[in-house]
């Protein structure tokens, strides 16, 4: 395990982290949601804590186990998602690593359906909340909003797009189509995107991503007022 460090360069500083999947119910034993284990995120609050800084972990049900040494949020939907990063707020950043289900289902069944009595269910869906966009333009903004963009086409123009869009002020995109094998694995390939344009990286280990992502947040918070 990393030592903490009392006065490490972000110690002082609050930073929220969402990570895992949403959950979205469609009844009591059945649930839509978005593949991802949880392990960049995870290693981004490791580091971050790792540097010194109060890390709001906010997770949904992922495969891997939240780090040491941060305030654990545990949520299911994207909602409750909203809800705990709003709660977490004012904050000197936050960075958006889950992958949040873009729609839930808006006739999800109070009790099981079953297969016998119900025949095809015939789902309807709501959009969720897009809780980077509206942490971008809330009055509680913090110094640095960083969001990911995992495509599998067009990975630097969708981003940058995405980016702007959002209003965040850096999108760490990847490319997550099946020949990369970045899904699920232990590797990832990133570029960040910001203001300035794209700094790609080499594909290096998760953990060593987080590590080098948290060392550029270090630096861009120095200089902002806590
Ligand atoms: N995100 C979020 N809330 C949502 C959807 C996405 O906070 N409801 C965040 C993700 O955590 C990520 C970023 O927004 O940091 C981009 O997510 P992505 O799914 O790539 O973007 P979308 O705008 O949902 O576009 P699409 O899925 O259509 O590519
Ligand atoms: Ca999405």
């Amino acid at each position: 395990a990393e030592a903490m460090l009392a006065d490490g360069p972000l110690a002082g500083r609050k930073i929220v982290v969402t990570s895992g999947p949403t959950h979205e119910p469609i009844d009591p034993v059945r649930y839509i949601a978005n593949r991802s284990s949880g392990a960049q995120g995870t290693a981004i609050a490791r580091a971050l804590v790792a540097l010194g800084a109060e890390v709001v972990f906010v997770t949904g049900p992922a495969d891997v186990a939240p780090p040491e040494g941060v305030v654990l949020k545990r949520v299911e939907t994207a909602n409750d998602m909203r809800k705990a990063v709003m709660e977490a707020l004012p904050a000197d950043a936050a960075i958006f690593a889950a992958a949040v289900a873009d729609w839930r289902v808006s006739n999800a069944a109070d009790s099981k359906m079953k297969k016998t009595k119900t025949g095809l269910p015939a789902l309807e869906f709501a959009e969720n909340p897009d809780i980077l966009a509206d942490v971008s333009k809330d009055k509680a903004r913090p110094a640095l909003v960083v969001g990911f963009a995992a495509e599998t086409d067009d990975v630097i123009e969708n981003a940058t797009a995405k980016r702007k869009r959002k209003g965040c002020d850096w999108i760490v995109a990847n490319d997550v189509s099946p020949k990369t094998g970045i899904m699920g694995g232990s590797e990832n390939a990133v570029t960040i995107i910001d203001e300035n344009g794209a700094d790609n990286w080499p594909r290096m280990g998760k953990d060593q991503v987080a590590r080098k992502l948290a060392e550029r947040i270090s630096e861009a918070l120095q200089g902002k007022q806590k």
